[in-house]
């Protein structure tokens, strides 16, 4: 790391301060090689714009937040925030956006797929009246380019068609991570906002389409459609992790926000976690002969670690448990789980004892842990 040399700084003359009409916000992680061509393409993008260019970096480990420290010494638009501690695209995006004082801003990806050179066509938009403009890859004909796979095209394409019924918008390209919009606008919904995920536009136009509704106010979107291309440096870190994380989404907000992401996925992996515990169960007594009491206990046990293992990645993948704190993790995980099921059984004899319906008194047993393990690990395990 160079030294940073303070009275090279006293003999520049400082260029006068305009302030920034537009904010680039950019989420990155491990994009080193890649912030610097951006931040060029945007500056000659952009023209006379004035606009500041702020990087919201989740502590990469190659290094991204001390490349876009030294370009925030050249040039007085750049910010870098530098975040310790956790992840996530979403909520990287909100803190960007919170950290700046323009009148406008624009979310862009680090790693060029999103064509810089429409920026000046959407800000004019939004100059115009425009509420949200989005850059959208499916506007035009084979505009995908050469950025997606074919799955994840396929992929694409369906998610398109769930969120139309969330948003109930024609909107060709809802999970576009590329749009500008009126920060006014993002300031009336910011609080309802999830942090969780990847789809950050496709939530801000649900919460703004329903506030804006419950007010008789019309919500202005509009598209700017662009070529999609491919990554330039580095991987990607779109995985299915991420496509059922935004399943849990769509389905959150279908409950109006009443069932938390998180609260969706646990339940899910908990399902998931039924089957391999009747699984094993299966295996250890019919296949292997092991006597009821020791296969059940067999079966608790892997599926216990299975739902920590699977919570670990998808439920709670912005703050995963690695090292020693894997470890004390699935130590309490085992622990709550085990006065879960205590729960489970003292609320479901209680009730049966009301109603004599076992099916009942069952259902409602599992859901008393699902909502005691969901609330308890939250505290205790992924804090
Ligand atoms: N701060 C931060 N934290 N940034 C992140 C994180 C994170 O946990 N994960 C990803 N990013 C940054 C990346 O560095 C990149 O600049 C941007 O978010 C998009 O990540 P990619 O890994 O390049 O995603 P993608 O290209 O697969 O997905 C793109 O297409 C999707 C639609 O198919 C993105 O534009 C998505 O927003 C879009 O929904
Ligand atoms: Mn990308």
């Amino acid at each position: 790391m160079s030294v940073v040399q303070f009275d090279t700084y006293a003999k520049k003359s400082p260029e006068p301060w305009v302030a920034p009409e537009l904010a680039i916000i950019v989420p990155s992680y491990n994009e080193r090689d890649n912030v610097g061509l951006l931040y060029e393409k945007v500056t000659a993008a952009l023209g006379d714009t004035p606009f500041e260019f702020i990087v919201v970096d989740d502590n990469s480990p190659d290094g991204t937040s001390e490349v876009v420290r030294e370009m925030a010494r050249q040039h007085q638009n750049v910010r870098a925030i530098h975040r310790i501690g956790r992840r996530g695209l979403s909520s990287a995006v909100i803190e960007g956006i919170l950290a700046s004082a323009a009148p406008y801003f624009a979310v862009i990806d680090a790693d060029l797929q999103h064509d810089e050179t429409i920026l000046p066509h959407m800000l004019e938009k939004a100059r115009a009246g425009d509420h949200i403009v989005v850059g959208t890859r499916y506007g035009d004909e084979g505009s995908v380019g050469g950025g997606l796979s074919r799955t994840r095209e396929a992929g694409s394409k369906l998610a398109t068609r769930l969120s139309g019924i969330l948003t109930g918008k024609a909107l060709s390209d809802p999970m576009s991570g590329f749009f500008l919009m009126r920060r006014e606008i993002f300031d009336e919904i910011a609080p309802s906002l999830s942090d969780e995920g990847f789809k950050i536009l496709l939530d801000i136009i649900v919460s703004a389409g329903r506030t804006h509704a419950r007010q008789g106010r019309e919500l202005r979107i509009s598209e700017v459609p662009y070529t999609f291309r491919p990554r330039h440096a580095g991987e990607s870190k779109m995985s299915s992790l991420v496509v059922v994380q935004f399943l849990g989404l769509v389905v959150s907000k279908l409950s109006r926000g009443l069932l938390p992401t998180s609260f969706l996925l646990f339940g899910l992996v908990g399902g998931f976690g039924v089957v391999v515990h009747m699984g094993t169960l299966w295996l250890a007594h019919e296949q292997f002969a092991f006597n009821f009491f020791w296969a059940q206990a067999l079966a608790t046990v892997v599926a216990m670690t299975f739902n920590f293992v699977l919570n670990n990645e998808l439920t709670y993948a912005n703050k995963k448990l690695r090292g020693w704190r894997y470890l004390s993790g699935l130590l309490s995980f085992y622990a709550v789980c085990s006065i879960g099921a205590l729960a489970n059984v003292s609320v479901a004899s209680w009730i049966y004892a009301f109603d004599g319906q076992f099916y009942l008194a069952g259902l409602l047993g599992v859901l008393m842990s699902v909502v005691f393990n969901y609330s308890v690990t939250r505290v205790f395990t992924w804090r």
